[in-house]
């Protein structure tokens, strides 16, 4: 309750930078006068924009838009934005279009990102190099889809387009990890055995990854019929990518068990039961599509589910430590920097 008029202010009569009323006013403070909280709160929209365009993409693939718009960086040879094209439906070029469209709204959420961990004060190195591993890493994937159009969507170049995006969330989770701790020295909240478990599980969620998009690249999803298709029998890497999904169901149980007996903090315990869980229904997800002879919808939300296991595997890791708030290595944000001239 804020004092009596006249009175000293209390703490409640503070108004923070997030107490604007108006709206646009505290979305512009969120990036130029962040807190710890809008930072991490950026870091989040990157992750989930990140994994929309996953899906998004997946979505260009199971509808064979891959060459809706035929050329690269242009949509046509003579236009950036589509037109009429004798070769091409509207509906392809429109899709594939608006999947270009949205790598701005994702590049624009990683700027947002820069923005907010340049203007944070202290200046933390750290998160700033984090922050900026976003847009490199969306231009390079901007670049990289270029190389899957004018390579005509050639199974290996798609496969590492989403590799690529799989790295990038990666960064986005970090740095939402980061900016919500200190600049301390990492200090294990799990024995260092169960640690190690975890990078493990993390690295079979990877394999596990890349063995779904061999299956992919070798099944009939390729974005258009001129594409060509991973030589490789389908039965075969799909039972091999079942089975390093049971891999990782089994290594996330120990992990789950490792840390019940060792009375792990809660946090830890519940970010590996929220990946089992996501694990088992992309089973379920993954069983059906494959008996119901991979039908576009399940594609898509099978793509949906394997980010989600890579993001909550993720979190299972960055769970599984601390750091302390002692600042290590700061350099002056602009305010600061401005104060001291
Ligand atoms: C935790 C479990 C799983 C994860 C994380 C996972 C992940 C993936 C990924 C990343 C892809 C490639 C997506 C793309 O590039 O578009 C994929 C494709 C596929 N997965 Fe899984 N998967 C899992 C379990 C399973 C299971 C148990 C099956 C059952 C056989 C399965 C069947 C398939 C099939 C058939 C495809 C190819 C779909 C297409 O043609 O586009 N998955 N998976």
């Amino acid at each position: 309750m804020a004092g009596p008029a006249g009175a000293p202010p209390t703490i409640d009569d503070v108004k923070l930078p997030t107490d604007n009323p108006n709206p646009f006013v505290r979305f512009w403070q969120s990036v130029w006068a962040p807190t710890t909280r809008s930072l991490r709160g950026w870091a989040m929209a990157s992750v989930v924009v990140n994994a929309g365009i996953t899906v998004t993409g997946a979505g260009v693939r199971v509808t064979a838009s891959g060459l809706g718009c035929p050329t690269w960086p242009k949509c046509t040879p003579d236009s950036f934005i589509p037109v009429a094209h004798p070769e091409v439906s509207p509906l392809n070029m429109a899709v594939e279009f608006g999947n270009r469209l949205l790598t701005f709204l994702v590049l624009a959420v990683g700027l947002a990102c820069v923005v907010a961990a340049l203007r944070m004060a202290p200046r933390r190195v750290t998160v700033v190099r984090l922050a900026w591993l976003q847009p490199v890493g969306i231009v390079a994937q901007a670049l990289w889809g270029g190389l899957v159009v004018n390579t005509m969507l050639n199974p290996f170049t798609v496969g590492v387009h989403y590799l690529l995006s799989s790295g990038l969330i990666a960064a986005c989770w970090m740095l939402y990890a980061r900016a919500g701790e200190g600049d301390g020295p990492v200090r294990a909240v799990a024995h260092r055995d169960i640690r190690r478990l975890g990078h493990v599980l993390l690295a079979a969620v990877f394999a596990l990854l890349v063995a779904g998009v061999v299956v992919t690249n070798t099944g009939p999803h390729s974005g258009d019929e001129v594409a060509s298709r991973f030589d490789l029998d389908i039965e075969s890497v799909a039972r091999v990518h079942a089975d390093v999904a049971y891999v990782v169901v089994g290594l996330t149980f120990a992990l789950m068990f490792a840390l019940h007996v060792t009375n792990a903090p809660r946090a830890a315990r519940r970010a590996a039961l929220a990946l089992l869980g996501v694990e088992l229904l992309q089973g379920v997800i993954g069983y059906t599509q494959w008996f119901l002879a991979v039908p576009a919808a399940l594609v898509l939300l099978h793509v949906l589910g394997s980010t989600l296991v890579w993001i909550a595997a993720l979190r299972v890791v960055t769970s599984l430590r601390e750091r302390d708030t002692q600042p290590a290595s700061v350099s002056p944000s602009p305010t600061e920097a401005a104060a001291v001239a």
